[in-house]
């Protein structure tokens, strides 16, 4: 029997930190099973609603209106208890037990070892969606909710602004990004900040600070250094009193971003790659793929092995770095 008439039910999760457009890709995903005459049933709270069983039967108007809505209706969570076997021995049994024949799971890297894990261990076939907004995910040339992210983050910067040249101050503005430094890189070019700290380089303090007084030495009466929240000395606060240490005479605010990047209504940008992913995450079950990440590259749909999804890194291009630090003298 060809894949298409083995499914007749499918499953939907969204795990790990949640990123805007998650709601999109849920939308998508669930028209798209009605549209293929399967039905579709939503997994509350990510792994932790698989293990227990939290499943909740949806319907076409189940995700109206969801498209512009920021979070996860699903709601998410992080579920350590998940990469050991017996739990997720306890979630196949309850997608048996439920009817489930095939699950599209939408998250993070983290997120898709659970869902490799998943297939292996019981062949049951999994679809993943790249939903984060970190933008860290390779086989993707975007993940579903950084572009709302990083222009969160831009237009708070650009208000921080006001603030820093109405008062000659230098703000140290801490963004996400544990791993990765593309929302920094991001929101530094777009705002112009004299400089960026990112996980992906290591940071010289003594450099950073030459850099700040040449910056004054060149009339500039205020400054925006962001810092991504890995930067290997630490948070924009420790950042910050490295550099007071240094040059006693400059007046440094910090201000950490924090979760508000990870809310609010998804750009157009990301609702069309969720809407777009969604689909063709049911397409590939129903052709029989599984075990694979869908995602985007050059405007083409690609499939990555779960495992080549988690192994590899985006990497941010160095070359933005200078173009960043040129542009701000
Ligand atoms: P993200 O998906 O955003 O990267 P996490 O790293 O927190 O977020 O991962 C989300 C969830 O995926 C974890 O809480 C856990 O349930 C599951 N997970 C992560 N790593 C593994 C693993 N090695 N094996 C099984 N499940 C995992
Ligand atoms: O992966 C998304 C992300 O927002 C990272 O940028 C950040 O390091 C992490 O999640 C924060 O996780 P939590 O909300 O669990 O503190």
């Amino acid at each position: 029997m060809e894949a298409k008439d083995k499914i007749k039910k499918i499953g939907v999760l969204t795990s790990g930190g949640d990123a805007p457009g998650m709601n999109a890709a849920i939308r998508a995903v669930v028209r798209s099973a009605i549209f293929n005459h399967k039905e579709i049933v939503g997994v509350r709270r990510g792994y932790s609603g698989l293990i227990e069983g939290d499943f909740l039967p949806m319907q076409s108007h189940s995700v109206s209106k969801i498209i512009s809505m920021g979070g996860t209706i699903l709601k998410s969570s992080r579920c350590p208890e998940f990469k050991e076997y017996d739990a997720r021995k306890r979630a196949y049994e309850n997608m048996k037990k439920e009817g489930i024949d095939a699950l599209v799971v939408i998250g993070g890297d983290g997120s898709f070892r659970g869902a490799d894990a998943l297939c292996r261990d019981f062949g049951i076939p999994v679809v993943g969606i790249p939903g984060t907004i970190d933008n860290d995910i390779y086989g993707t040339d975007y993940t579903i909710g950084f572009d709302t992210a990083i222009n969160t983050a831009v237009s708070a910067i650009d208000k921080l602004r006001d603030t820093a040249d109405s008062h000659n101050l230098v703000f140290f503005v801490e963004v996400m990004g544990r791993d990765a430094g593309f929302i920094a890189l991001n929101t530094a070019i777009a705002t112009g900040a004299e400089d960026t700290l990112i996980p992906e380089t290591p940071t010289d303090i003594d450099k950073l600070c030459e850099y700040l007084e040449f910056e004054r030495r060149n009339n500039k009466t205020s400054g925006v250094v962001i810092v991504a929240e890995g930067d290997d000395l630490g948070g924009a606060s420790d950042v910050a009193k490295m550099v007071k240490d240094r040059i006693p005479h400059y007046e440094a605010r910090v201000t950490t971003l924090g979760h508000i990047q990870r809310g609010g209504s998804p750009t157009c940008s990301d609702r069309v790659l969720a809407s777009v992913l969604g689909y063709e995450a049911v397409n590939a079950l129903l052709k029989g793929i599984s075990g694979v990440m869908v995602g985007q590259m050059q405007n083409k749909t690609v499939y990555t092995p779960f495992a080549e999804a988690c192994s590899r890194h985006n990497e941010v291009d160095l070359k933005w770095y200078e173009i960043s630090r040129i542009l701000s003298i």
